[in-house]
């Protein structure tokens, strides 16, 4: 046994011992020599060999016969593939990139988040509701919470819901996930097209039958819904993602027709309309269906923050018995010490506190961008300007491909998306017109001028009116 003076003498034996073992150099049920043999043989203490031996006795390698001493155990030989030994051994992580300055939609600013009234609460909900955090908890989430968000989604969105109707998630990518387990084998769901990506992943990812539809100057298009017959839509009504359509109220009613027509199910994303600049929360497609046939998704990572993975979907009365006798033996999967602590946020009116707060913070630096947009870039810009949520769409022109500019955008240290993300298919580049989404929550105000320099530079908008 070789040596080494950075492991305990007792460890070295076990490992050497063990692997003589593995390597089949001792017999099946061959005995071991005594402690005190041992010790001699291999120059260490008995309480050295002691432990070794103890070790290798709890994970199996050999047992022991009273007054007899210890054996080896018949352990079988390990079947190894020869295929396994070409198998990847080392794994890179995806470099970070470090932007200077950021144009993501997925962001936001948290720099005004209140760190130390967050503190204080999970202070509490630790004194208050130790029962919660000691025990298995309820699939939907505590019903603290749940009673808050029916009363937050009632003034806010106009949802008019019972509790036991809302499900909280880590996010609403595995709401959806969620969602598609209660429908039937071979749903199929109409997306729209651009839109999330992620959700399109999900699709995916669960073998659901997938139709992209496209959009007209109203939203999804009704005409597209009817051929491709899905079972359910997901649709994004009050701020379209990416393009920022409102849906007009007539397209709404359309849908709800066709949704109660044809018994499907319209997913009403609803991911970011709190924020609404000069006119009123609009509101949700949820809280015109009289016929029970909208599934709503609402979540926290636009109005405090993306890492907190706070999400939550509100079931029509039907799918909630079906939701409860599917996951009557899950468990969330989220984290429940989070969820009282927004339960607290709500209840105490911090969170509504922060909303405001927040909603000035980005209605300034929504209104700073526009205005160094049209003066750095001129005719050159047209801005989709929609009054709400936290990006707006742009179109320039620009001798770039959609691949160029991403890539020229890293170069330059911008983080930047352009359309062709949210695309089902890559759009051709035979346009000069460019279509890209700015989002405005993470850029810090005085940054502004200096990041819309930036974007110029990517772009290279130097001709071209649009
Ligand atoms: C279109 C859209 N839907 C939903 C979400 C919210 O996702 P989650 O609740 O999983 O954070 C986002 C987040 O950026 C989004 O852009």
């Amino acid at each position: 046994m070789q040596r080494d003076t950075n492991q305990y003498i007792y460890r070295q034996l076990y490992n050497h011992l063990k692997s003589d073992m593995l390597a089949s150099k001792y017999e099946s049920h061959e005995k071991l020599p005594s402690k005190r043999n041992m010790a001699k043989h291999m120059n260490v203490s008995v309480n050295s060999v002691k432990a070794a031996y103890e070790q290798l006795l709890a994970e199996g390698y050999i047992y022991t016969e009273e007054r007899k001493g210890y054996f080896v155990e018949p352990l079988g030989k390990l079947i190894i593939n020869l295929d396994a030994q070409n198998l990847r051994t080392s794994y890179e992580s995806a470099a970070e990139i470090n932007y200077d300055y950021s144009f993501s939609h997925m962001s936001t600013d948290i720099s005004d988040f209140p760190i130390d009234i967050w503190t204080k609460l999970t202070k509490r909900v630790f004194q208050d509701y130790d029962h919660y955090l000691s025990s298995i908890p309820n699939v939907k989430g505590p019903i603290e919470l749940r009673q808050s968000i029916a009363k937050l989604v009632s003034y806010q969105r106009g949802v008019q819901c019972h509790p036991e109707q809302i499900i909280i998630g880590s996010g609403t990518n595995t709401l959806l996930m969620k969602l598609i387990q209660l429908m039937s084998e071979n749903v199929r769901i109409a997306v729209e097209n651009p839109g999330y990506s992620r959700f399109r992943d999900i699709l995916k990812q669960t073998h659901t039958q997938m139709a992209p539809i496209s959009l007209d100057n109203k939203g999804i298009s009704i005409e597209g819904i009817k051929n491709a017959q899905p079972d359910a839509i997901i649709v994004t009504p009050s701020h379209q993602f990416p393009m920022g359509t409102i849906m007009p109220v007539s397209r709404r009613i359309s849908l709800l027709n066709w949704a109660s027509k044809t018994q499907s199910y319209i997913i009403e994303d609803d991911y970011d309309s709190e924020f609404k600049y000069e006119t009123d929360n609009i509101p949700s497609l949820f809280s015109f269906d009289k016929n029970e046939r909208v599934i709503y998704l609402g979540t926290f990572s636009k109005t405090l923050m993306p890492a907190l993975r706070m999400s939550y979907m509100i079931l029509p009365t039907k799918l909630v018995e079906k939701f409860e006798a599917q996951n009557q033996n899950a468990i969330p999967d989220f984290s429940i010490l989070n969820a009282l602590t927004l339960n607290l946020l709500i209840k105490d009116g911090y969170y509504e506190k922060h909303l405001k707060k927040m909603h000035q913070i980005y209605g300034k630096k929504r209104a700073y961008l526009i205005e160094q947009l049209e003066m750095i870039f001129g005719e050159n810009i047209d801005i989709k300007d929609t009054q709400a949520g936290l990006h707006f769409i742009i179109e320039v022109v620009s001798p770039y491909s959609y691949e160029e500019i991403e890539s020229r955008a890293k170069e330059y240290k911008l983080e930047l998306y352009t359309i062709n993300r949210f695309n089902v298919t890559a759009l051709q580049n035979n346009s000069e017109r460019k279509i890209l989404i700015i989002g405005f929550s993470k850029i810090e105000q005085q940054q502004i001028p200096d990041a819309v320099q930036r974007l110029k530079k990517v772009i290279n908008a130097t001709s071209g009116t649009i």
